[in-house]
């Protein structure tokens, strides 16, 4: 098998064990970076159940919705066209490793893209961070403590602060520009209702030239 199979069986086995979400919420981090952006085209990495794509496309954004896992990836079209959204939001499945993201984006958002399996995750945020627009924002929010209900309860796990993942990106400072990177504290909600304090790692990053 390769790494993308491998990957693929991964995470359809996590999206396949869930219910499918009628209405996903949005993450936090993204509601409150965007809500004051005017509409334009987004590119979501990694999306998941799709909340944040939802979200954008109701405030006018074009969304390009990406993932590995089929499952989510047809459950993010399902339910787009339920919502009524289905012109707004383009659902595809890729291996982010091998993807060659169309831009210009105005807003390339990465929440909580971890996986156990090998992806160069810098080297698809430096390829998304080079498809954003002049103006363009790119936020990468990485989990920055670890939730009771989460896949990984590797209490070795590292979590490398905001800098670091700016710097593992690299990118020309005559170019982009951090705006942000810091580690704010939230209470969450997790799958059975419960709730927990985590920490977030936020990294946003405008395009300048
Ligand atoms: C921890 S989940 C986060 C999902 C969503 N962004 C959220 O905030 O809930 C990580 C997502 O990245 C996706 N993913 C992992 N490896 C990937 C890869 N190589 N290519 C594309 N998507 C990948 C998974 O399928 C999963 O949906």
């Amino acid at each position: 098998m390769s790494s993308t199979d491998d990957a693929v069986a991964f995470w359809d086995g996590v999206y396949a064990a869930r219910p499918a979400a009628t209405d996903p919420r949005p993450n936090v981090r993204l509601t409150e970076t965007a809500t004051d952006l005017p509409p334009g085209r987004a590119l979501d990495l990694g999306c998941g159940a799709g909340g944040d794509a939802l979200w954008l496309a109701r405030r006018g954004w074009r969304v390009t919705a990406v993932d590995i896992s089929a499952v989510a990836v047809d459950r993010l079209t399902d339910l787009a066209r339920a919502h009524g959204l289905g012109d707004r939001v383009a659902a595809e499945r890729h291996d982010l490793g091998a993807f060659a993201p169309q831009g210009p984006f105005d807003l390339v958002s990465a929440h909580y893209l971890h996986t156990p399996l090998d992806l160069d995750r810098a080297g698809v945020l430096r390829a998304a961070a080079h498809a954003l627009a002049p103006g363009g924002l790119l936020l990468v929010v990485d989990h920055g403590s670890i939730a009771p209900w989460s896949w990984n309860q590797d209490p070795e796990a590292r979590h490398p602060t905001p800098h670091e993942v700016a710097a593992g990106i690299a990118l020309d400072p005559a170019g982009w520009t951090v705006e942000r990177a810091d580690a704010p504290r939230r209470i969450a909600t997790g799958p059975d209702g419960s709730t927990a304090e985590v920490t977030d790692h936020v990294l946003l990053v405008r395009r300048t030239a």
